[in-house]
């Protein structure tokens, strides 16, 4: 199906069974610990031998020698594979760096060998007896000392050959001098990791040239093209399966080390391997949320209008990897004809950066509306007006481009009512309760939405069950649950009469998940597919298609009606379909939006923050379920706590990793860190973005979220504080006097 025109009415408007507060049709399986994950498969493959990697102990140099006799005698042990006995793996078409590294090594933990043994103990006790000897080179690790040497990439998302400049939008420089009132600051944004729950894991089996990897995948079709390529053999002879992931942020979009790891275990012991990647080994083998140093500058008229603004955004990577794009959603969130956008990125010898958790917005955002609220000082101005005057219902840089839909006004206003913003003091300091000093503040939430081809195949069977397979993936998003609701909706049937069958690359491939983009694509691809078997079921059963409804389980037309069943019952009906796309994302700019508010107390004797309360409203096209919508907002959002309070890889400059690589020294919010949250989903179908007329939600609930963290600080205390994340020693000494 092309989706080239803006959807008109369809069987999703019935809103039946889609856009209701469904619980989880996985539910089950979770809460009775007998949802597959990768790891735990036991069951798939029998003789299951255990992997475990060895990580580089040097972040860049060579390896001259490994010794293994030691680690090959020692008991248990049944393979190892290291990186100078075994032909060079390829790189993925997704990966900076080398899975499987040696003799050069290009990061800390970078893996140099994997250990087979009997059991998980003795493979990680013989990976120890590994001897290797390097040969050390000195290495980049420290971003700030290196951003003056940074080199311009290109701002913009054009892909071109046109060399990297910087993106201008009339004369900013002019207009910045001119312009009345002004902000000039600079904000900087730590390293950060996924941290997800569920640690990279994969069980890996050959059979003859065959290999199947059970493993944790946001992108099933990515994860077999690219595991094909690392290990140079054909993507028909590699199978996924990935039906359950126990969250993916960001660092389960591209394969990881342990799949690699695990296929060249397989094949050197002769039997299936599982290898997962210990907590400790995860922040340096895999990805991470690179830093950033962002320059924000924004002018003003005295009634607030922005005359000029420009973001420019310096992050590090390795030698080939890409910057973190911080600036995208300046480009589009406000008016303001004088504009400028600068990418910057400094080559850097620490483990590779990559998509994390809204990658680009989310970032970007923790600069963007402290600044924002820094100008509404300056002006005197409310925060939420300041946004509100400077809205803009077309791409600032293509006037003729208007957004598909935009309700970041109307988020504001319901967030500033429901929340009691009309109770803040503006003037900083000024609350207290007990031992807190209290401050309420507030940011705009942006992300875009991303069109992209997803299939799926439907069955209809004689008992009426209809079956859905995809490669789609739920990484704890509610995916099973949107697509039940889809099928059911489409085909007029219960959700007791759906299975979603998904994360298997024998499905059609689809959109997968990331980038907010899984529940949006992958119900239209399954949509599609279900609008063909109604297709189906009608010339099975004389009906015309165009005309009839399908309803309880009947397909109706005029005053005959016949059971959906039927169509199906001599032989099975299947049905597959995509949805494509045509040019409706380059017509129309489509985003999603928020306002995010949060209340915090600071501790006045210790500087500890503890937020008190937070709401979001969001407008996100339709809503499919606003229960596991609401369920991904709360998450994120704990997110944006996170990175405003706590979360920081830190940098051992000297030796180029991260030091606090485990969740004792990474620290991320718990519910107990947050008593109340609210999340309210504005009404809005989007009649550009598919079908479904939904948008992506998921990493919306994320982006904004800190610098609202950050605002409600500086109402509490008056102290600015623009490096995240805001630890009380940042303003501890500044904070007013105990009296
Ligand atoms: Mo998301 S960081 O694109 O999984």
């Amino acid at each position: 199906m092309k989706f080239d025109t803006p959807a008109g009415q369809n069987p999703i408007d019935q809103l039946k069974v889609v856009g209701k507060p469904t619980a989880r049709v996985d539910g089950k399986l979770k809460t009775s610990g007998t949802a597959p994950y990768a790891y735990e498969r036991h069951d798939v493959v029998a003789n299951q031998a255990y992997g475990h990697m060895l990580g580089s102990a040097i972040a860049k140099g060579r390896i001259t020698r490994m010794d293994t006799s030691a680690a090959k005698a020692a008991p248990g042990v049944l393979a190892i594979v290291t990186a100078l006995d075994t032909p060079k793996v390829a790189k993925g078409r997704f990966n900076t760096a080398s899975l499987f590294g040696g003799p050069k090594v290009e990061h800390y933990h970078q893996a140099i060998a994997v250990v087979v043994a009997e059991s998980f103990e003795q493979a990680r006790a013989a990976a120890a007896m590994i001897r290797v000897t390097y040969v050390k080179q000195p290495g980049r690790y420290d971003l700030a000392a290196l951003a003056k040497s940074a080199k311009l990439v290109s701002a913009s998302s054009d892909e071109g050959t046109a060399p990297p400049e910087v993106l201008r939008v009339g004369k900013f420089e002019s207009a910045f001098a001119a312009a009345p009132v002004t902000v000039d600051a600079t904000y900087t944004t730590p390293d950060e990791s996924h941290a997800m729950m569920e640690p990279h894991a994969t069980i890996a089996a050959w059979n003859g040239d065959k290999l199947t990897v059970w493993t944790s995948a946001q992108m099933v079709a990515w994860a077999r093209s690219d595991l094909a390529r690392t290990l140079r053999i054909k993507p028909e002879n590699v199978r996924i399966d990935s039906p359950f992931i126990g969250g993916g942020f960001g660092a389960k979009l591209f394969v990881r080390a342990d799949a690699v790891l695990a296929a060249l275990g397989a094949k050197a012991a002769g039997r299936p391997v599982k290898l997962a990647l210990s907590r400790p080994q995860i922040a340096n083998n895999t990805v991470h949320r690179p830093a950033t140093i962002q320059r924000i500058r924004l002018g003003a008229t005295r009634d607030g209008t922005l005359t000029a603004i420009a973001h420019e955004s310096t992050s590090g990577n390795l030698p080939g990897g890409s910057p973190e794009t911080a600036q995208s959603q300046t480009r589009l969130l406000y008016a303001g004809a004088n504009r400028l956008f600068a990418l910057r990125l400094a080559e850097l010898d620490l483990p590779e950066g990559n998509a994390m958790r809204a990658p680009g917005e989310a970032p970007g955002l923790m600069a963007l509306e402290i600044a924002m609220d820094e100008l509404a000082e300056k002006l005197g101005m409310d925060p939420v007006q300041l946004r509100i005057v400077n809205d803009t219902q077309v791409d600032p840089e293509k006037p003729d481009r208007p957004f598909s839909s935009r309700q970041l006004v109307e988020c504001l206003r319901t967030g500033a009512d429901k929340f009691g913003w009309s109770k803040r003091n503006a003037r900083p300091a000024s609350v207290r309760d007990g031992r807190f000093l209290v401050g309420m503040g507030m940011a705009a939430g942006f992300r875009n939405n991303l069109v992209v081809r997803s299939a799926a195949r439907v069955r209809l069977d004689k008992d009426g069950v209809v079956t859905v397979e995809t490669d789609m993936t739920d990484i704890g998003t509610g995916s099973y649950t949107v697509i039940a609701q889809t099928a059911a909706e489409t085909m007029g049937v219960g959700l007791d009469r759906v299975k979603v069958m998904l994360g298997d690359s024998d499905f059609p491939a689809s959109s997968g998940s990331g980038g907010q983009w899984g529940g949006n694509n992958s119900t239209a691809g399954v949509y599609a597919a279900c609008m063909k078997l109604r297709e189906a079921v009608a010339t099975q059963l004389g009906f015309d298609a165009s005309r009839a409804v399908f309803a309880d389980g009947r397909v109706i037309a005029g005053d005959r009606s016949a059971a959906l069943a039927d169509a199906a019952r001599d032989v099975a009906l299947i049905a597959e379909d995509h949805i494509e796309y045509g040019d409706l994302d380059k017509q129309y700019q489509q985003s999603t939006f928020a306002g995010h508010f949060v209340e915090v107390g600071v501790d006045r004797f210790t500087g500890v923050t503890r937020v008190r309360r937070m709401l979001a409203v969001c407008a996100a096209g339709r809503i499919l379920n606003p229960t596991t919508a609401r369920s991904q907002v709360i998450g994120a959002m704990s997110m944006g706590v996170g990175a405003a309070l706590m979360e920081e890889l830190a940098v051992d400059t000297k030796r180029g990793f991260f030091v606090n690589h485990d969740l004792a020294g990474y620290e991320v919010p718990v519910h107990a860190d947050i008593p109340h949250q609210d999340v309210i989903f504005l009404d809005e179908t989007d009649n550009k973005s598919s079908p479904m007329k939904a948008k992506g939600v998921g990493e919306l609930g994320l982006c904004g979220v800190a610098a609202a963290v950050a605002n409600a600080i500086y109402n509490a205390t008056g102290v600015r504080v623009r490096e995240y994340p805001i630890t009380l020693e940042k303003h501890l000494e500044k904070l007013p006097a105990v009296t």
